[in-house]
């Protein structure tokens, strides 16, 4: 795939785009269990586009009421996500419908959104740029930022020439996104040979989490823990936000969701898609993994790998702890990712 990217990209350079001086760059650094981050033939990396999105992802000027940025929702300190707020208020003081997931290693899933939606992260955000409860975007004003004096040198070296459109607003800010990889938790430590980044419970907990006995990873499978697939946990017997559905019309879809990432799950609580004023709202880990070991409520769409797991109380504890595990802090304080001084 990623050659097949690569040889496009050079296509497209031999063809005449290379004018512009912009360099791509279609590997992005990620540990070695990482696979390489997928980069989209019509955007292709470089340095000064990361580095636009970067300051774009912080730019509260984005919205219409100047203040909210994406990093509003999409907190750094909360790892990408809002914890702990059920839902995040955009413009306006307008509560969003579902709980805010994170944004690091994004670029890996194949759709956006919990009911999946958005298939690339630049559809996706022009979507939460334009939505009248989050950013509400003023396109004019928006414009006009982007062509003042404090952008323009920005803009340039990005894509080689001032011209703005709203496409290439997103595009930087995907750049930038791709780069935000976290790899290096206490699990990818073992993984990659250190025996003693694990303690004999989260030990215990790994092989239950990649057991039959629990299918967790079945669902959240691969180096991200989810495989993107949309499933139905049982949370519910009456979804009001009914999911895939949503998109697909679909009645076999009702309830359906997107598998999210475990990685830093332990830092972003509460959990599940969440909005539903229904008793299920999950704020700690432990209350997840007693939901998966009860096998949840009666729902017609429930997966069969969501049945009761009949676990002892200390092998729920040594779930918990691995998924604690699954940690990588270092994206909130990396400057790399963090507000643009
Ligand atoms: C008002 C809060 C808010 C703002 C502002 C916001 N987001 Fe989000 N974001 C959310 C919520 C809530 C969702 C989930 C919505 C859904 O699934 O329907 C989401 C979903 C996402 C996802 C999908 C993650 C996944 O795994 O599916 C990405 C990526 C993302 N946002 C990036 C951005 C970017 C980039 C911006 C700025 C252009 C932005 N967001 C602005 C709240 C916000
Ligand atoms: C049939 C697929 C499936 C299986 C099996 C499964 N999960 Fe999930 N998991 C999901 C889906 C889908 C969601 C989101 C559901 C929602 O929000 O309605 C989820 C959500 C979660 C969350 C919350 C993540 C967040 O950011 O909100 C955690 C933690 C979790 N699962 C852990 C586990 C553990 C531990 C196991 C094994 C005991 C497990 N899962 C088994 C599909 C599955």
């Amino acid at each position: 795939m990623i050659k097949v990217l690569a040889a496009l990209c050079i296509v497209v350079v031999v063809a005449g785009c290379n004018a512009n001086n912009v360099v791509p760059q279609d590997e992005v650094s990620t540990s070695s269990h990482m696979p390489p981050m997928p980069v989209p033939a019509d955007n292709p990396m470089n340095p000064a586009k990361v580095a636009l999105g970067h300051r774009l992802f912080y730019e509260g000027r984005l919205s219409s009421n100047g203040v909210i940025s994406c990093a509003a929702c999409h907190r750094p300190e909360a790892s990408f996500t809002d914890a702990p707020k059920q839902v995040s208020e955009g413009v306006r003081q307008q509560q969003g419908q579902r709980n805010t997931p994170t944004i690091i290693n994004a670029g890996y899933r194949k759709h956006l959104f919990w009911d999946g939606r958005a298939p690339s992260l630049e559809d996706q955000a022009m979507t939460a740029f334009m939505h009248p409860e989050e950013m509400d975007a003023d396109t004019h004003a928006v414009g006009a930022l982007m062509r003042s004096p404090a952008y323009a040198q920005a803009w340039r070296e990005a894509f080689g020439d001032t011209l703005v459109t709203m496409k290439r607003v997103m595009q930087a800010i995907a750049a930038w996104e791709r780069t935000v990889i976290a790899s290096n938790s206490r699990y990818d430590r073992f993984v990659r040979g250190e025996f003693a980044a694990l303690t004999a419970q989260e030990r215990e907990g790994m092989r239950l989490f990649f057991s039959d006995r629990t299918s967790c990873s079945s669902c959240h499978g691969g180096p991200d823990f989810t495989t993107d697939e949309f499933k139905n946990t049982g949370l519910f017997t009456h979804y009001f936000d009914r999911g895939l559905y949503e998109i697909t019309y679909n009645p076999f879809d009702e309830g359906l969701f997107k598998i999210p990432t475990l990685r830093n799950v332990a830092l972003t609580p509460p959990y599940m898609v969440g909005g539903d004023s229904d008793s299920g709202n999950l704020t700690t880990l432990l209350q997840v993994v007693r939901h998966y070991n009860g096998g949840g409520k009666a729902f017609f769409s429930r997966d069969k790998r969501v049945r009761p797991l009949g676990l002892s109380d200390s092998e729920q504890f040594a779930l918990v702890a691995f998924l604690k595990a699954l940690t990588d802090s270092s994206v909130m304080t990396d400057p790399r990712f963090t507000r643009p001084r």
